[in-house]
């Protein structure tokens, strides 16, 4: 079995998962990186980087949509690793084509849902499932699960529905998981971005740009993907394990309604 601890990843690579990858792996962790392609130029690179820090990072090729293949990426990152101390549920997606909630498809519908909401609850529950078992296996371990949602988990924005009930709903799956798992030793969090600068919001720069300068966010900055990975590596530390069921807001103020 590993001597390490070992993290999971899910989107690792690109974005807020990328930066969460490096942030752990600084912190002394070996990294199950997941993502669907796991040898593209990004997969490669973050190896690299992290391997010159003497990481072990074992790419996981995975669309977490698929749920029928969690158990073989699961089964092959203990293979590979013997434990898995931590599981970040990182990866989502947004609508290609912003639509306005009247002309709503079913087809992105179900997709956003899938990958968004479907893949990291089942995620969490077969990784649950392994820790319960490891705990009486691994010395000190101190294992989590977290959850990233969004601002947009209360937030309404009408040109992406998908993400808004998906993200709702992934912040009531991590209230649900920290309540079984608290009893099992298993902590879970959610973590709540705000506008986090990465390819994803890329095609709405110019819009946030301004709304961010107008004091959208109230300390009037872009979010960047390592200030969210630092969250995620206070977690994963211990620093808040007196917190379960908590949400850790990465927002910038964005969270607050003033009038
Ligand atoms: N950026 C923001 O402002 C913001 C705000 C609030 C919440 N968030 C949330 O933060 C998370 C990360 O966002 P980001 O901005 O870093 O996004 P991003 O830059 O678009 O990166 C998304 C990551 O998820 C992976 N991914 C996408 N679909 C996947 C699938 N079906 N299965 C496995 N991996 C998949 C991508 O890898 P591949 O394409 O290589 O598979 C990539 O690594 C998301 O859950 C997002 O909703 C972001």
């Amino acid at each position: 079995m590993n001597s390490k601890p070992v993290a999971i990843i899910t989107g690792a690579s690109r974005g807020i998962g990328r930066a969460i990858s490096l942030r752990l792996a600084s912190e002394g962790y070996d990294i199950a990186g997941i993502a669907r392609t796991p040898d593209s130029d990004c997969m490669l690179s973050l190896q690299a980087e992290t391997e010159k820090q003497g990481v072990d990072f074992f790419p996981v090729g995975l669309d977490v949509a698929h749920t029928d293949l969690h158990d073989e990426a699961i089964s092959s990152i203990l293979e590979h690793f013997g434990r898995i101390d931590v599981l970040v549920n990182n990866a989502g997606i947004a609508p290609i084509e912003r639509k306005d909630l009247l002309d709503l498809d079913e087809e992105t519908y179900d997709r956003v849902l899938a990958v968004n909401l479907r893949g990291p609850v089942f995620l969490a529950r077969r990784v649950a499932r392994e820790m319960i078992w490891m705990k009486d296996q691994v010395k000190d371990y101190k294992p989590s699960i977290m959850f990233v949602t969004s601002f947009l988990a209360y937030t309404s924005f009408s040109n992406a529905v998908e993400v808004c009930l998906s993200k709702a709903a992934l912040s009531m799956a991590a209230l649900v998981f920290a309540d079984r798992l608290t009893e099992e030793g298993i902590n879970v969090y959610e973590i709540r971005p705000g506008l986090i600068k990465t390819e994803l919001t890329s095609r709405s720069k110019y819009k946030f740009d301004k709304l961010i300068a107008e004091g959208l966010v109230p300390q009037k900055r872009w979010g960047t993907p390592d200030d969210v990975a630092k969250a995620v590596a206070s977690l994963a530390r211990g620093d808040w394990s007196f917190s379960t069921g908590t949400v850790f807001e990465v927002s910038g103020g964005l969270n607050i309604i003033s009038i």
